[in-house]
């Protein structure tokens, strides 16, 4: 029986240049969907599957993403004193207790696997999840929760997989695909951002993984790949070539890549409009723009 998952790494180094000018002093990390920040997605994702430990690698400038999980006693104070019960239980939600999270530096933007691999003294030996906050993911039951209950027959190691036009795989990890059991699939390989028209599938990873404490040791050599980048892809391929399972989980969902301008508005969209408060307006919003649009043409 596989070990619990109870510790996750949420790598949140990078510099976020594909949302300069504001990432100069916002972490992207904190930037909001209608109004929680990308990283309260990632928390209560994590917290649905029974994540514990949540360890930040973090980097310079990235301090306002520090206090947002603190307690805000003034704030509380003044909310409190005008009976403003509702906005108290909304910011209660974003409190860690003392010891449940930690901040590790990543020195130098070195790339995915070397952010991961900074946390790997926190880790130990037992399996961690890995969430990327800036994919954010809309489920019933949450992505990591689903791949939590997967892996819990399973073991060795699982990253989220969706299938991609064959035109954007280059823009990702892509599994290269041994055995198509339909949920999941048994992989042979795995190539980060491959070379246009080489792919050797469009079952593409995602940010969401449950690694074994070996690919932390895979990443000691500390290889760079590709983009001059020291890729966690690398280190969970090292895992097939010493014959450990690596598997591909088809989540239940949609995925919204933030971390870009696009992916960032659509989700904006999609989740103003799960919102019963917003609903109305927006989505009649949204068909006047549209009928507006429609007439110009
Ligand atoms: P991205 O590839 O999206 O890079 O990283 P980025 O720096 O965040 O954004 P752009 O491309 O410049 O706009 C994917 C994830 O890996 C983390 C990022 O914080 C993000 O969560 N990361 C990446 C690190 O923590 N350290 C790195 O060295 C690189």
């Amino acid at each position: 029986m596989p070990h619990r998952v109870t510790k996750a790494i949420f790598p949140v180094a990078g510099l976020g240049t594909r949302f300069l000018p504001a990432t100069k002093s916002v972490p992207k990390e904190i930037m909001t969907l209608v109004d929680r920040p990308l990283i309260q997605y990632a928390i209560d994702e994590a917290r649905e599957a029974g994540i514990k430990e949540f360890i930040f690698v973090t980097s310079r400038g990235k301090g306002a993403l520090e206090d947002y999980f603190d307690h805000a006693p003034t704030l509380e104070q003044e909310l409190r004193k005008k009976g403003k019960d509702d906005l108290l239980d909304i910011l209660k939600t974003t409190n860690m207790d003392s010891g449940e999270i930690a901040y590790i530096r990543q020195h130098k933007a070195l790339g995915l696997g070397h952010a991961v691999w900074c946390a790997r003294r926190l880790i130990g030996n037992e399996p961690f999840a890995v969430i990327l906050p800036d994919d954010v993911i809309a489920a019933e039951t949450s992505c990591l929760k689903q791949m939590v209950d997967a892996y819990a027959e399973t073991g060795g190691n699982m990253v989220a997989a969706m299938e991609v036009p064959p035109e954007k795989a280059s823009s990702y990890g892509v599994l290269d695909v041994a055995d198509d059991m339909g949920h999941m699939v048994s992989i042979k390989g795995m190539v980060e951002k491959p070379a246009p028209g080489t792919a050797p599938s469009n079952l593409a990873v995602i940010g969401r993984y449950i690694l074994s404490p070996n690919v932390l040791t895979n990443l000691n050599k500390l290889e760079s790949g590709a983009g001059g980048e020291i890729q966690l892809t690398d280190a969970i391929a090292d895992e097939l070539q010493q014959e450990n399972a690596v598997y591909g989980y088809r989540f239940r969902g949609q995925r919204f890549d933030c971390g870009s301008k696009s992916g960032f508005l659509q989700a904006t969209v999609a989740f103003g409009l799960a919102r019963e408060e917003l609903r109305d307006d927006l989505s009649a919003y949204i068909r006047d723009i549209v009928k507006m649009e429609n007439a110009a043409e």
